[in-house]
């Protein structure tokens, strides 16, 4: 099928890209002029797993094309879909700006020869923005054009997007019309996903109420752990006993510094709004706000309580990114750490394997000292924060390390590290839930 998608961020290149690698032939828009010329050439804009050999080969089996020229791309293509930034507001609702702006663009390029076509919303909206897209069209179309809105969910994580995309565990299809449900049914059968068959309006919900109830359920463990922490139980054995339950699934139960990224601290937020505005408030979720930026918080006094006090001390921080195997940096609360220890006046050190340049610019005017690998980030440190849960972090070499830090402490903010391992060293090890094991089982060890 012939398919655009307008916007070529994380989710909108990696769509694209996988559309075009089960034999679609997708064009994929963005009004970044550079990011476009890059992505000509062959060079990536963002990092993720997979997808850069992906793109080169389908650009060179012809089946997928970058362009700025949204007009041409909504002339040759059935089925346009919409994947530009839906940020939060001040006051947590939804900016659909982009999203307006765009369907009035596609309006404008519409033409009644081209015959019916299908708009795909697959950024993340609040239920009933299907309805105002058609509605743009309809005013600023030239001409009666036929067209149907459907909203199409996006579910992949980043650092691992293309499997997601291409063995999704669903695929939501909400349309208000047998002939656009039927169509996009004929998008994704390639991929062997079942597909959820539902209104435009539950589409749009469905994705909102299941970021909310991921992030629900990072804060529930995380709410857990500091139970454990005081109770001297281990918050990650409990959760193992709790996930193995099927009906609670062992996913997303991973005590730390809590949730971030580009999507579940805004989803949430702007769930609760909608849910505010049609008089059904979801005070759940304020809950789940409130405990997760007191994990970061909570585990900052920890280490202040620690060190005493943060001015001059020497912290090296591993990680930047919002999670592994990503270099996006968007509401990292690693970011955020970082920045609270430089304002308290912390000689802040800082390496992420794959998020140092958006990292940097993220932090641009912080003096952080920034390093090549997790050891030169450690020399002199008085103490290391894991901010990130890179594999690369667990695999270290703590003999070497033990070696360049000024202070053997370590505080694990993602719980990711073997204790054994660190306590073999001779650091101290300080997580966020599991039961102490210093000092006693350190001397056991050594
Ligand atoms: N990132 C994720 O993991 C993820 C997962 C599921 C859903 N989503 C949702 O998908 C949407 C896009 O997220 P993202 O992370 O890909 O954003 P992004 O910022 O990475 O990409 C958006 C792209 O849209 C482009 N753009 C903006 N306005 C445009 C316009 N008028 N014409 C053409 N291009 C335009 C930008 O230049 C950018 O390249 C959001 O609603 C987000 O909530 C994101």
């Amino acid at each position: 099928m012939k398919l655009a998608i307008i916007g070529t961020g994380y989710v909108g290149l990696t769509t694209g890209t996988c559309f075009a690698e089960v034999g679609h032939h997708v064009i994929c828009v963005d009004n970044n002029v550079s990011k476009v010329e890059a992505l000509k050439k062959g060079k990536m804009p963002i990092y993720e797993p997979e997808l850069e050999e992906l793109i080169l080969s389908n650009v060179s089996a012809g089946r997928l094309h970058f362009t700025t020229d949204l007009n041409e791309a909504v002339a040759k293509s059935d089925i346009i879909f919409i994947a530009v930034p839906t940020p939060p507001h001040e006051d947590g609702s939804v900016d659909l700006s982009y999203i307006e702006a765009v369907s009035q663009e596609i309006a404008q390029a519409l033409k009644p020869e081209f015959g019916y076509r299908i708009i795909v919303d697959k950024s993340t909206v609040p239920v009933s923005t299907g309805g105002k897209v058609s509605q743009v069209i309809e005013r600023y179309a030239q001409g009666a054009v036929d067209v149907d809105v459907v909203s199409n969910p996006e579910f992949l994580r980043e650092g691992s997007a293309v499997k997601d995309l291409m063995h999704p565990d669903r695929v939501v299809i909400g349309a208000d019309s047998q002939r656009a449900m039927d169509m996009m049914k004929r998008v994704y059968q390639p991929f062997d996903a079942p597909i959820v068959e539902v209104d435009l309006a539950s589409a749009e919900l469905i994705k909102h109420a299941a970021n909310s109830f991921l992030a629900l359920k990072i804060s529930y463990i995380n709410a857990v752990s500091a139970v454990c922490e005081k109770a001297g139980a281990d918050v990650n054995l409990v959760a193992k006993g709790i996930g193995m339950d099927k009906r609670i699934s062992a996913h997303f139960l991973n005590a730390g510094l809590g949730y971030g990224g580009s999507c579940f601290p805004k989803d949430v937020k702007g769930f609760i709004h909608i849910a505010d505005q049609l008089g059904a408030p979801l005070n759940l979720l304020k809950e789940v706000e409130t405990i997760n930026a007191h994990q970061m918080t909570h585990f900052l006094d920890r280490v202040r309580e620690k060190l005493w006090v943060l001015r001059n001390k020497k912290i090296a921080v591993w990680g930047i990114a919002f999670k592994q195997n990503t270099d996006d940096v968007r509401e990292s609360v690693a970011v955020k750490m970082i920045k609270a220890l430089c304002d308290e006046g912390a000689e802040v050190s800082a390496y992420d394997p794959k998020a140092m340049e958006t990292g940097a610019a993220a932090l641009e005017g912080y003096p952080v000292r920034f390093c090549p690998d997790l050891y030169s980030c450690a020399q002199d440190a008085e103490v290391i924060i894991v901010a990130t849960e890179w594999k690369e972090f667990a695999m270290a070499d703590f003999q070497r390390l033990r070696k360049l830090v000024r202070l053997p402490i370590i505080f694990d903010g993602r719980n990711l590290l073997n204790p054994d391992n660190v306590l073999y060293a001779g650091f101290e090890y300080h997580s966020v839930g599991r039961r102490s094991l210093y000092p006693e089982t350190a001397e056991g060890l050594a």
